[in-house]
């Protein structure tokens, strides 16, 4: 058996209680240690799920990242739900042999908003505020009782309205949809992702808001409902069983009381997503790698981007990996990364 390569443990395996060093020695200990790992502090162009396992057991701090959303975005336009799931419940699997003992998995996700589902009752909105004539479909039924023969053109005479009035209330509105889905509904994601953790061995460990800017704009989610906007987004943090450190000097006094120790973050979502769709502002891998690692760590993010979390690894003085599948990213990360900290990582192309 190998010993696990962990620089920061300052603790003595052997002196932990029997039924313990039992049950975590398959995690102390690796078995199959992995020839020609994935090298450190290098952007890495491939799969995640396949990659993944290419990176030395017991190494990584913490993995901080944030996945495809299944919301249409041009990246994740090849994924059906199904897949959708499949990758990310493989993801989840892959990081247990990595991190380290007592180390993190973060994953930053949200609910899908507008998520098709054809079992639900296609039933609009009976939009009563915007209805400038207080008509009733039942009284016009009524009214025709009475007056069988009477057109929609007399029965807008009689109740002093338009046509098309008469046609709205009689047949409805344009149930094929447009703008206001009626088949749509949210999808909640924390149980899934807590189910894949907990098969992968991980445990729920945490979890917090982010509270980024609201999406009035265009939120076809929230028009004609009592939705409310897309506002914000998870992150949720699983253990690994092991010895976690824990150190109150990793943060000022000010940090832990404005953030550290607070179930909500609030800070503004990337003002431009104009090099890459979906960026998370760096101030969310930093808080994240601020609070839970050490000077050194590495830090993985395995679905990289425009770069975001190396950038933040390597203001903090941590060592990062960063996997991607998309080209143009990969490049746009070595970009970003040379832009913003002086760094000009290795970038390596890898055989799926
Ligand atoms: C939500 S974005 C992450 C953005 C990143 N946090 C940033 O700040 O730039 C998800 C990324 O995952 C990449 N991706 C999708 N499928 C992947 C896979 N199977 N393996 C690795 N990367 C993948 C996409 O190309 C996209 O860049």
């Amino acid at each position: 058996m190998k010993k696990m390569n962990n620089k920061t443990d300052n603790f003595r395996f052997d002196r932990l209680p029997r039924d313990l060093q039992k049950s975590l020695s398959t995690i102390y200990y690796s078995e199959k240690p992995i020839r020609n790992p994935l090298a450190v502090n290098v952007i890495h162009q491939g799969n995640a799920a396949i990659l993944l396992k290419k990176i030395e057991p017991n190494s990584i701090a913490v993995s901080v990242w944030s996945p495809p959303y299944f919301v249409g975005k041009n990246y994740e336009k090849h994924l059906d739900f199904e897949s959708w799931k499949e990758l990310l419940k493989s993801v989840i699997a892959n990081h247990f042999s990595i991190i380290k003992p007592g180390g993190f998995l973060v994953i930053n996700i949200a609910d899908i908003l507008v998520f098709r589902d054809e079992s639900m009752p296609k039933i609009q909105a009976d939009a009563v505020h915007r209805k400038k004539v207080q008509l009733t479909k039942e009284e016009i039924l009524n009214f025709l009782v009475r007056n069988p023969t009477m057109n929609r053109n007399d029965l807008a005479k009689h109740f002093n309205c338009s046509e098309q009035t008469i046609d709205r209330r009689l047949n409805g509105n344009n149930v094929r949809g447009g703008k206001h889905e009626t088949q749509s509904r949210v999808k909640i994601i924390g149980g899934l992702v807590e189910d894949w953790a907990l098969s992968a061995g991980f445990y729920p460990y945490d979890r917090r808001i982010w509270v980024k800017d609201a999406a009035w704009e265009n939120s076809r989610w929230a028009s004609l409902s009592y939705r409310s906007v897309d506002e914000f987004e998870y992150i949720y943090i699983f253990w690994k069983p092991g010895i976690t450190k824990y150190d109150r000097n990793r943060l000022s006094d000010d940090d832990w009381k404005n953030w550290g120790s607070r179930g909500v973050w609030q800070f503004p979502s990337v003002r431009a997503n104009n090099d890459h769709e979906a960026k998370f502002p760096v101030e969310l891998p930093t808080r994240v790698i601020k609070l839970l690692t050490d000077e050194n760590d590495i830090v993985l993010d395995c679905f990289m981007g425009s770069g975001t979390t190396a950038i933040a690894a390597i203001r903090e003085k941590r060592n990062f990996i960063g996997i991607e599948l998309d080209s143009d990213y990969v490049e746009l990360s070595k970009i970003n990364i040379l832009k913003e900290t002086g760094i000009n990582p290795i970038i390596m192309l890898n055989a799926n």
